[in-house]
């Protein structure tokens, strides 16, 4: 992992100078976390809006169908790519930290035991790769009431959303969560070739 003071050297070595380096980076995170708002309120939205009008058999749809589409769409829209990851999960196929995500998550773990507000997280820094460098960007999701409904320990999870979990993710692992607790977070990758789209 390539340390944000160690990228900003590499960047005046490349001719720029720090205070720009500083800059683009500081947009890029203010992008990052533009987009992880806008995803958290389209489907807290969404979430919130079949909750009440069918309960949480109902509104297993916003997390299977209109989260990945959100994050999809978001990718699309920025060429970056953009992802739900937990710290149990869920469906492996999307929502599995890869190993830079994992070490972030541990990290939020030990700030959260730490004392410091889950909702407050946030994690931010460039990193190499064989095919290129990255702006990676992480933010913590915590558990909110309404999220035990399909994440809590089995008491709270009403039988017809057990049975639907069941049969749609048979590898299931996100569920004993409390509130507060850190339930994963929105990750964002971007490749730093590509410059941030003008808005
Ligand atoms: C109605 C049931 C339901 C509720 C309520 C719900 N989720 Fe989920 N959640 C799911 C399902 C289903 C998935 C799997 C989505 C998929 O197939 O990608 C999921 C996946 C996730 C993931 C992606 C990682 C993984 O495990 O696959 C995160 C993060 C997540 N939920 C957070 C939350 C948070 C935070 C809340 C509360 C604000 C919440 N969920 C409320 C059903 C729910």
């Amino acid at each position: 992992m390539v340390s944000q003071r160690n990228c900003l050297i590499l960047l005046c070595a490349l001719g720029m100078s720090a205070a720009q380096a500083g800059d683009e980076l500081e947009l890029r995170k203010q992008a990052a976390a533009a987009a992880t708002k806008s995803l958290v309120q389209q489907l807290g939205g969404a979430l919130k809006k079949e909750m009440e009008a069918g309960g949480p058999a109902q509104a297993i749809g916003v997390c299977r169908d209109l989260a990945p589409k959100i994050a999809g769409d978001l990718s699309r829209d920025n060429g970056w790519r953009v992802t739900r990851v937990g710290t149990r999960v869920r469906n492996p196929m999307l929502g599995t930290p890869d190993a830079w995500e994992q070490q972030v998550l541990k990290d939020f773990q030990v700030r959260a035991a730490g004392g410091e507000a889950v909702a407050d997280m946030s994690f931010s820094t460039v990193v190499e790769e064989p095919d290129g460098r990255y702006f990676r960007f992480m933010k913590a999701i915590p558990v909110q009431a309404a999220c035990l409904n399909c994440h809590g320990p089995a008491e709270k999870i009403a039988t017809g959303v057990q049975e639907q979990l069941a049969s749609h993710y048979p590898m299931d692992r996100a569920v004993g969560y409390r509130e507060g607790e850190l339930r994963g977070a929105v990750s964002i990758k971007q490749p730093m070739d590509l410059p941030l789209k003008a808005n």
